[in-house]
């Protein structure tokens, strides 16, 4: 069993690294450092209660920015480092892919680089953990799992960039001796994901009652795990994992589009006293995504095996947490959705990049 003094965390305010920097601060006694550039999809404010505390650490910072993070590791000089930074959002991959090459590729390559200069002594007990995605396996029909051994054939240029990521840390392991370890996980909900993915999306839009975009036939399937749920995983695999190798997490929980906006419907009109089919006249069939992936589902036998991970939530029990905390944060919702929240980063933190 690894043990750490200094975690360094990237993309920290966004979705899963706000909940994993939370459920470590909790767990651990890790001093823990945050860098983020804040963009859209960060919110500084999301780790609020811990802002503070003496081992946890906040640094503005472009994981592409070399000089910067190197400083930042010479600083710090981290023992774990925990790579969540990324652009991710599929649809915005789409509209403008330069941001995903950029961050994705050549971000992970500057934390690569720093790491192996930092650590270049010696790496014993040295750990850089890669967080991806089963995008890179690509499209599966009606049968059939990913594996870690399936062939990568990412479709979106998202994919395609943390495809390249992966290869990229793989190589740096190789070549190197650089300690890396991978895990690729399926799609993740929980509380503070950014709402332009599917389930926080179609939950603000019910709040709100607008319109809920169902793209296609609605027939496309994601395989959806609790945040949480990948985050005790990640820490299985640093604490345990075999260095080289990659560990796919999932959720074992197949979910068409439709039938997961049917439930977000259903649940979100008993919680406010409303008919059950009261919010499903919002659902709208829309043009469908360009290279949309029909089917994602894991086999995550690997780190159930070999590091005893087991998920603590069932589907039914944590969409209901996730639903009320969006019932509950309003107030968030509407900082990250209304640009209130990037025009406070800009006063606030304009000099710090
Ligand atoms: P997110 O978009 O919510 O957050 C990304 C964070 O990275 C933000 O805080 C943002 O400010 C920061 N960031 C972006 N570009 C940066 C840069 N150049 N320098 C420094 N910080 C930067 O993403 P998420 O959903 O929390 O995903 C985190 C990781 O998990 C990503 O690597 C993603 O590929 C992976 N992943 C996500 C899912 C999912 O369902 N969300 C599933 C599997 C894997
Ligand atoms: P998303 O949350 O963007 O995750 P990913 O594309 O990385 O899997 O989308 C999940 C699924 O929901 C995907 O099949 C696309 C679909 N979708 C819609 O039908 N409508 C929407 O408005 C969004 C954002 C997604």
């Amino acid at each position: 069993m690894r043990k750490f003094d200094t975690v360094l965390v990237t993309g920290g305010c966004g979705f899963i690294g706000t909940n994993f920097i939370k459920y470590i601060f909790d767990k651990t006694n890790y001093k823990i450092i945050n860098i983020d550039a804040l963009t859209y999809a960060g919110n500084i404010k999301n780790l609020i209660d811990i802002e503070n505390k003496d081992r946890y650490f906040f640094e503005r910072v472009n994981i592409c920015d070399a000089k910067k993070v190197n400083s930042i590791f010479e600083k710090y000089k981290p023992d774990c480092i925990v790579h969540f930074a990324a652009e991710s959002h599929v649809d915005r991959s789409i509209f403008g892919p330069k941001d995903f090459i950029d961050t994705n590729i050549i971000g992970t390559f500057t934390l690569l680089e720093a790491a192996r200069n930092l650590w270049k002594d010696n790496a014993n007990g040295k750990l850089f953990h890669h967080i991806s995605t089963d995008e890179v396996y690509g499209s599966l029909s009606d049968t059939g799992y990913f594996y870690e051994t399936t062939a990568y054939d990412p479709r979106s240029p998202y994919s395609a960039s943390k495809a390249s990521s992966d290869h990229i840390v793989k190589a740096y392991y190789h070549t190197y001796n650089l300690p890396v370890t991978i895990s690729n996980c399926s799609n993740n909900y929980g509380p503070y994901q950014f709402p332009e993915k599917l389930i926080p999306l179609m939950i603000s839009n019910i709040i709100e009652e607008k319109d809920l975009p169902v793209y296609g036939d609605g027939k496309n399937i994601r395989d959806w795990i609790f945040v949480e749920d990948h985050n005790n995983a990640v820490l299985d695999i640093i604490y345990k994992g075999r260095v080289g190798e990659t560990y796919n997490i999932g959720g074992e929980n197949e979910i068409t589009n439709i039938d997961m906006v049917n439930i977000l419907c259903e649940k979100l009109a008993s919680k406010m006293n409303k008919d059950k089919d009261y919010y499903k006249r919002l659902i709208k069939f829309v043009k469908d995504r360009a290279g949309h992936d029909r089917r994602y589902a894991i086999n995550c036998d690997k780190i159930k095996k070999e590091l005893g991970w087991k998920r603590q939530y069932d589907f039914n029990t944590a969409i209901d947490i996730t639903i009320d905390w969006y019932l509950n944060n309003k107030e968030w919702i509407y900082d990250v959705k209304s640009g209130e929240y990037q025009k406070w980063i800009e006063l606030n933190y304009s000099n710090s990049l």
